[in-house]
């Protein structure tokens, strides 16, 4: 397996792999419609690796677009990034999110069939599991029910896979389930780079950090954690990247479809996300006790033990270390990537 077609590779996580897969010999093809990413990604791209992907400017949605791209390369296996993922404005525009996520998904299927091409890897989440009944998490848990559009294309996506790996023989699937990728490629070239006033953590506490926010506000403190605010498991992204590069040498020996967690295994709470930022920055981020956000679960946190043993993978990365790679994403990039 050589050539990796990567659609959402311009993205957080679709460029930090793209990275990591250009360094182990794959030759990845890049599939964006800039909807959520920059095209000068690719110089950054380019800036650290020695080389420039080929890329095509075309949304995964569009199945013509994508016969061009499997007629031109001999595609191995596709990692599918691409589709959309705020959380909140999927409960504002359900049906485009069910629309781009599925639609992409089932696009990318059926070129991928049409031109003999078996290996397909999925951008899954942590959010299928819904409420945890307990902690760790644990790949032969059950799938409950999101708590939002987004949670539920998801859920729909790993189900069509699972059918479409039952009906097919010859097709390879992995779902891999991210838990909570925050971080930035240590050279401040890429990082997250969301839109208007960021959702997630990490890039909240990061503008924080640089003085365009004013202060962080933590979403309650009454959970039943060890401090009262929320736990999560947070993976360095560039150790998430090199996870599917694991993914990719499983892919060579896999029949059917598998489900891996890519997680640390390790729970961090909001406040101690906030002390590993300032130990590891010395920037004081200021905060104050808001109400819970709704749809919140406590806590979650992966065992990521399998991916370990089969995958022989595992995170590498600190909390410390992903807050350092972030601050330095967003001094260098105080208006995002341009
Ligand atoms: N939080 C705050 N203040 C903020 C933002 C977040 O206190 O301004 C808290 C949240 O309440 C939560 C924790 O920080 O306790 C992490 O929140 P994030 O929004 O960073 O991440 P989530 O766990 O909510 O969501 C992430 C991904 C989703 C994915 C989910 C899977 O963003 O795409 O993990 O578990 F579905």
């Amino acid at each position: 397996m050589k050539t990796i077609l990567v659609t959402g590779g311009l993205g957080f996580i679709g460029s930090e792999t793209t990275i990591e897969l250009i360094k182990n010999g794959y030759d990845p093809i890049v599939v964006d419609n800039l909807y959520n990413a920059k095209r000068s990604v690719l110089d950054r791209i380019e800036e650290i690796t020695g080389k420039k992907p080929a890329f095509y400017e075309i949304d995964a949605c569009d199945e013509e677009a994508l016969e061009k791209v499997f007629e031109e390369h001999r595609i191995d296996a596709t990692i599918h990034f691409a589709g959309y993922k705020a959380v909140a404005e999927s409960t504002r525009k359900p049906l485009e999110y069910y629309q781009n996520n599925l639609g992409s998904a089932l696009a990318v299927l059926k070129v991928m069939k049409r031109h003999d091409s078996h290996g397909f890897i999925f951008s899954s989440s942590a959010t299928v599991y819904g409420v945890p009944e307990h902690l760790p998490l644990v790949e032969t848990d059950p799938v409950g029910s999101a708590t939002n559009p987004y949670g539920e294309t998801k859920i729909m996506i790993e189900r069509i896979l699972e059918d479409a790996a039952k009906a097919d023989s010859s097709l390879q699937v992995i779902l891999l389930r991210y838990f909570n990728p925050i971080g930035a490629h240590p050279s401040g070239l890429l990082g997250e780079d969301p839109n208007g006033i960021p959702n997630n953590l990490m890039p909240y506490v990061t503008q924080v950090a640089i003085g365009k926010l004013d202060h962080l506000n933590v979403n309650g403190d009454d959970y039943p954690t060890p401090d009262g605010t929320g736990v999560r498991d947070y993976i360095h992204v560039v150790d998430l990247a090199k996870g599917h590069v694991a993914a990719l040498k499983r892919l060579e020996t896999l029949k059917g479809l598998d489900i891996y967690n890519l997680g640390t295994g390790k729970g961090t709470s909001v406040l101690e996300v906030v002390h590993a930022f300032e130990k590891a920055t010395g920037v004081k981020i200021p905060y104050v006790i808001a109400p819970r956000r709704p749809g919140d679960v406590a806590a979650n946190y992966a065992d990521a033990s399998k991916a370990e043993r089969e995958l022989h993978w595992k995170a590498t990365l600190t909390v410390e270390d992903a807050c350092r790679d972030a601050y330095n994403f967003q001094k260098k990039n105080p208006n995002g990537i341009i």
